[in-house]
């Protein structure tokens, strides 16, 4: 299985990923790491574990004319698997139809809860006492797509964002791999909103 991985910042879930794979535990290769932002970390991340890494600079495109270039790039390089990890752009519905349900997405929250940006202190700020983080396909919306793995994370009486943050963070290396996992071995059957592990 191929994957491509897109950024946009510390890439901290693609190094989780690279190092999923190193230990066998994804029956897959990276094929590309494509960042929209020149200065994001996790090119570096690429580079030091031999990923081919590409910037593609947005500016002046439309989000249409610029998801254009990542399909022509992802389809170039064979990639079957989409992974967003950080990845700040709202996709088009072109992008979408070009992989269906061949996209996924990692959230620091419990979908539908606190969707969008800042979920940890969506979270904090409504005194939730539980949040986590959701593994799902994507759709056309904005975190709406089939869930397919979640993990709960509980809220402490003194966490700040930050704090919140970093306990969700160390569940997400887990959960993303997983789920990746489960997808290269053929395992993720998409029923409508449900996704059945099989
Ligand atoms: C993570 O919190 C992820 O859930 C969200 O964006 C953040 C990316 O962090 N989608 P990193 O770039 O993987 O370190």
């Amino acid at each position: 299985m191929k994957i491509g991985v897109l950024i946009s910042g510390r890439g901290s879930n693609l190094a989780a990923i690279i190092s999923a794979i190193k230990y066998k535990k994804i029956p897959a290769e990276i094929n590309c790491v494509i960042s929209d932002r020149v200065s994001a970390k996790g090119l570096e991340i690429s580079a030091i574990n031999k990923i081919p890494a590409i910037f593609i600079d947005p500016k002046g495109l439309t989000r249409e004319e610029y998801d254009h270039l990542l399909v022509t790039e992802l389809k170039k390089q064979g990639v079957e698997l989409v992974c967003l990890a950080g990845f700040m752009r709202i996709i088009s519905l072109y992008f979408v139809r070009s992989f269906p349900n061949r996209i996924m997405n990692i959230h620091p929250a419990l979908l539908p809860s606190f969707p969008g940006l800042s979920s940890q202190k969506q979270a904090l700020e409504y005194g939730a006492k539980v949040s986590g983080c959701t593994v799902h396909f994507v759709d056309e919306g904005c975190d709406t797509g089939p869930i397919i793995l979640q993990k709960a994370v509980p809220i402490l009486e003194d966490d700040t964002e930050e704090s919140l943050a970093k306990r969700i963070l160390a569940e997400e290396y887990k959960l993303y791999p997983e789920a990746i996992s489960l997808f290269c071995q053929g395992r993720l059957k998409v029923e409508g909103r449900r996704v059945r592990i099989v």
